[in-house]
Formats: C-alpha cells, structure tokens, sequence
C-alpha cells in the first residue's frame, strides 16, 4: 500500500512515520514536506534508509510537484499533516495558515480525485469546535465555531475535505485530536517551552491567568487512533481523539517544575492570548465503540518520558532553539 504522508517531518507526522515503519513492512510512505521552521529530519532517523520510506522536500501548494509524486509512486492513499500548527505565529501573522493549510490541502484533494484514490485521511484538531465553559465535552456534532487564524484554516480545510465527499464521492475521513505531547515536539509549544525554559532558568511565560484547561493525550496514541481510522474508519465520517486528560495551564507547568527540581518564583503571568479558547475537551465515544480504540498511555507516566526525552535529547533541542526560532521567541515573548 503506496500512502502519501504530508508534513512528516514534524512532531506527530514523524512520530507517525517512525511508528508505523517499526510496526509494518506492508506500506511504502512517500513522506511529502516542505521543512518550514517545525520540520526537522533529524525526527526521522529510525526511517531513513528503509526501503520503504522515500523523502521528498517539497510544499504542498505545488500542484506541479503533488501530481508528479501522486503519478511516480502509484499514491492510493494520503495521510495529511502538514499545516502550520502554531496559534500564536498564526495571530502574529496569518496568511501562510490560508495558504498551506486550505490551499495545500485542496491541491491535495483535487489530486486525489484526479487519481481516483482509496483513502484521504485528514488529521485535523478539536480546535475547531470552539471553546467550551466548565461543563461539557466536544462531540463530533459540537457545531465548528473557530476563535484563531489557525483554527478558521483547519475548519475551512475540514469543511472542503467534506465537500470534495460530498460532492465528488471522495473517500475520506476526517480525525479530531485534542492537545498532544511527546517526544519531538517543537518548543514554541506548551510543555516542551516550559521544559526548556527551566532547564535554563529562564520565566515561564503563563497567559492569562494560568486556568485556560486543555485535554492532553500522548503522541502515540494520537498516532494509533489515526492508524485505526485510516484502517477502518467510516468513509465520510469525522472522528473524535482524546484521552479525558483535562489539565489547566498552571498545573501543567507545576508539574514540570516540580519534576525538576525548580521553583515556582519563575512562573510569570503574562498578557493573554488574544481570543484564548477557555477550555477543550473531547468525547472520543465514537472512536472508542465503533473502533474499539483507547488510550494506552497514562498522563503522568507518559509525561515523565516526554521530560525524560528533553533532559537526554538537548542537542536535538539546542540546534533548535538558535537561529530562527530564537527571533520568533523575542517577537512573542520579549526579551525575558
Ligand atoms: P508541526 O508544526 O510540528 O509540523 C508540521 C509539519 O508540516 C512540519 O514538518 C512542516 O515542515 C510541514 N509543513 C508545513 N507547511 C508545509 C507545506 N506547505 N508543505 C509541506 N509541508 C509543510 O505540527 P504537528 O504538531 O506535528 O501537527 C501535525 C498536524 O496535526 C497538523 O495538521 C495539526 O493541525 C494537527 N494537530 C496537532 C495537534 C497538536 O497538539 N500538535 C493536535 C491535533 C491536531
Ligand atoms: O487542541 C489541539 C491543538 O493544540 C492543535 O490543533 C494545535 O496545533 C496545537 O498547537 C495545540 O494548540 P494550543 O494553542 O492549545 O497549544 P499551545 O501549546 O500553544 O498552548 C497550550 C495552552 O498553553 C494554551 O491555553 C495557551 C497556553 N500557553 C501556551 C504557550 C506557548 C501559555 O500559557 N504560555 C505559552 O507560552
């Protein structure tokens, strides 16, 4: 099975691709990506060199490049990743969210009907259900109502990922996942920025007041919901992933500190996000009765291999947080 994987080189993509080619010698995975700032392939190298990985660098809004690699590869089937991921780059600055997260993924579309293909699985977010107050939970009939840049792209994308079904019998699905956290995952996000930022002593920057709640779920089981879905999945059908790990900001960054040995005197409260969902979390009923998927890891466990991997992994993380992302950091946070 020839499966185009977009945007692979990133914290779940890779994540994915590593997993499923330890798993599975019955897939060949052409991995499609442009190495923005997110993309790394330093994430890879449990794949490279498999013979049945193949790389391509390129971005997914060429429809030159994605019809040439859906022809040479005989793609029947695209996992798509690929976005920018990032809420706050997304109200600093919106249009490349448009671009690569809508375009990109009509470019994919349109190519996938032209070559008839079996599935189109697109991996999209809980983000674009809104916000929740303090009772209820996201089900995949919660109305999409989207409060960022990033969330009205990935909801426009999902509305045309549904269209192109609709309309022209495409077969997709569609995947809902609440907040992840692992190994790989860029620090300009929640929990591997405040890991870093103790480590070196730095403030850790809470927005708001610190009670923003999120459902956090580890990356592989993220990875084997997709897989499942991809598998088995109703043609036409959106499923919901969380693991009902519901955790405010604050305590997220205690934790942290705590695991490390820090104090609280470096938490700092800063201005709040603009247009800051209040709180997410997901029912994954659906995915659970109708698929027989769960989550296998458990919160606290599984956060201590996440800090575990960014104590032993610091030259992955260094060669990172020089250079490019370093300006982003003082554009978002100042100089603290
Ligand atoms: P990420 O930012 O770590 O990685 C995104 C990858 O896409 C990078 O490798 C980047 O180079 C690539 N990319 C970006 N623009 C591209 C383009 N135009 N063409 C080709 N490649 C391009 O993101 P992530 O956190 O791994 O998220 C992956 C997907 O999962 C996204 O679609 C995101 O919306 C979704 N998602 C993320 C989370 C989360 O908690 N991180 C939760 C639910 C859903
Ligand atoms: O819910 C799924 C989404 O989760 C994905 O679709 C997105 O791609 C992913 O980035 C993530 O979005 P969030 O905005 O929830 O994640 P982030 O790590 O940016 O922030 C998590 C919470 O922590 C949020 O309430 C904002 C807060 N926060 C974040 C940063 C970076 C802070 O308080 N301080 C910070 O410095």
């Amino acid at each position: 099975m020839n499966i185009l994987v977009t945007g692979g080189a990133g914290f779940i993509g890779s994540n994915f691709i590593n997993y499923i080619l330890s798993e599975r010698d019955d897939v060949f995975i052409v991995n499609l990506d442009k190495l923005t700032y997110a993309g790394n392939l330093e994430n890879l190298k449990p794949s490279e060199g498999k013979k049945n990985y193949q790389f391509v660098r390129g971005d997914i809004t060429n429809n030159e490049l994605v019809d040439y690699l859906f022809k040479k590869y005989s793609i029947k089937n695209v996992i798509n990743f690929a976005a920018e991921s990032h809420v706050d780059r997304s109200i600093l600055g919106s249009e490349v969210f448009y671009r690569t997260n809508v375009i990109g993924t009509n470019v994919l579309l349109e190519a996938s009907r032209r070559y008839n293909i079996d599935k189109f699985l697109q991996v999209s977010t809980d983000e674009v259900y809104g916000s929740l107050g303090a009772t209820g939970l996201f089900t995949e009939q919660t109305p999409i109502t989207t409060n960022s840049p990033y969330s009205s792209s990935k909801a426009a994308a999902d509305l045309m990922v549904q269209a192109f079904h609709h309309t022209y019998g495409l077969p997709v699905v569609i995947t809902r996942c609440s907040n992840n956290y692992g190994q790989l995952q860029f620090p300009e996000k929640l929990i591997p920025l405040m890991i870093l930022n103790c480590l070196k002593d730095k403030k850790l920057p809470v927005y708001g007041d610190g009670m923003n709640v999120r459902d956090w779920i580890y990356v592989i089981d993220h990875n084997k919901a997709v897989e499942l879905v991809f598998e088995k999945g109703r043609v036409g059908e959106v499923y919901n992933i969380g693991a009902s790990r519901e955790m405010a900001n604050i305590q997220i960054v205690k934790l942290i500190l705590n695991k490390l040995g820090k104090t609280e005197d470096l938490i700092e409260y800063v201005k709040d996000r603009p247009g800051h969902d209040r709180r997410y979390a997901i029912d994954s009923t659906k995915i659970q009765t109708e698929l027989g998927w769960k989550p296998s890891f458990e919160f606290e466990q599984a956060m201590e291999y996440t800090i575990d991997w960014y104590l032993a992994n610091k030259t992955w993380w260094e060669r990172i947080i020089s250079g490019e992302y370093q300006k982003y950091y003082e554009v978002q946070y100042g100089n603290r």
